[in-house]
């Protein structure tokens, strides 16, 4: 199966200071480049033997397929965003505050990462990150750098093929037109559709229902305001003894005696219990606690979390 050609999506004659002679090169040569490569690279590998093949023959080909294929991607969402009037949209300046503060202080920095990769090579691509709902300005040289994820709205290509012709080796000249030909309404579409796609799939731990699960840094924010926090370490026992840190402002309780120590515990100041990694443990304390009345919730990393997050830790004795 092949991969088929797309028309290119803006108007060439319509574009403000990037010219015929410009355009038709870039999409003929350099996107028409990359997809005649990405299908002849396409039939290599299907008349590969991946199990007889040497490494290093399967990993350039498949190497030089991910350039071919971004490489044909990211081309045609460079053209889709041309063809405007440079116009931002209130929807587009609305998502580029909530970001970056504001529409200038991302246009500041996006121009900059583009001008920094004049007489280089590489793109500069405005994207969003399904998994935390936010856009992030991103480089990938050699067509091959995404964010795992992400889904690019907005690109720029930095290749001096796409700028030389016009504008030789004065990138930001080539840059400012850029912006001034950007299809704001079209970048703004592709966004609503890139919100539409789900984050990646939370962990759910069935059995415990509703369980109110905080995060290490909403613990954190709490300790940090002063809240208190009564922060419950209910390992059990081996791991306490074998790991020998705990969590500064924890106390540890042995989960198989929940109803020992319970009673030591305020009922109107919140209870954060955490285990090992969030499993089993530390939820069945919090709802123990619970169920006794106290306003207990755990913490979903457990203490490998708090550790990975770089949270303080004391020496356990
Ligand atoms: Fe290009």
């Amino acid at each position: 199966m092949s991969y088929q050609l797309k028309q290119i999506y803006c108007r060439p004659w319509t574009l403000n200071g990037l010219s015929l002679k410009l355009i038709e090169s870039h999409y003929e040569n350099n996107y028409g480049g990359a997809m005649r490569r990405l299908n002849a690279l396409t039939e290599e590998l299907a008349a590969t033997d991946f199990e007889k093949a040497p490494g290093h023959v399967i990993n350039g080909l498949k190497r030089e397929e991910l350039i071919a294929l971004n490489s044909t991607l990211l081309h045609e969402l460079y053209f889709a965003c041309l063809g405007g009037e440079g116009h931002i949209t209130p929807g587009m300046s609305a998502a580029l505050a909530r970001d970056f503060g504001s529409y200038q202080k991302w246009k500041a920095q996006f121009r900059g990462m583009a001008c920094a990769l004049g007489g280089g090579s590489g793109w500069v691509l405005l994207s969003y990150v399904p998994r935390d709902g936010r856009l992030i300005n991103q480089y990938a040289s050699d067509h091959s750098q995404g964010i795992a994820g992400a889904i690019p709205i907005l690109a720029i290509d930095m290749y001096e093929h796409a700028y030389h012709i016009d504008f030789g080796a004065n990138a930001p000249a080539y840059v400012d037109t850029f912006f001034r030909n950007l299809d704001w309404s079209a970048v703004e579409g592709r966004l609503e559709d890139a919100t539409q796609v789900a984050p990646p799939r939370p962990l759910i731990q069935k059995e415990f229902g509703d369980l109110p699960g905080l995060g290490v840094e909403e613990v954190r924010e709490m300790m940090r305001e002063g809240k208190p926090v009564q922060l419950v370490d209910a390992r059990p026992r081996h791991f306490v003894s074998r790991q020998q840190d705990i969590a500064d402002g924890a106390t540890w309780r042995d989960p198989e005696r929940v109803q020992e120590w319970m009673g030591e515990l305020s009922k109107t100041d919140p209870v954060i219990v955490y285990c090992a990694y969030g499993f089993h443990v530390g939820c069945k304390t919090a709802i123990t606690l619970r169920d006794a009345g106290f306003d207990a919730s755990y913490m979903k990393v457990g203490h490998s979390g708090w550790r990975a997050a770089g949270a303080p830790t004391k020496m356990f004795k």
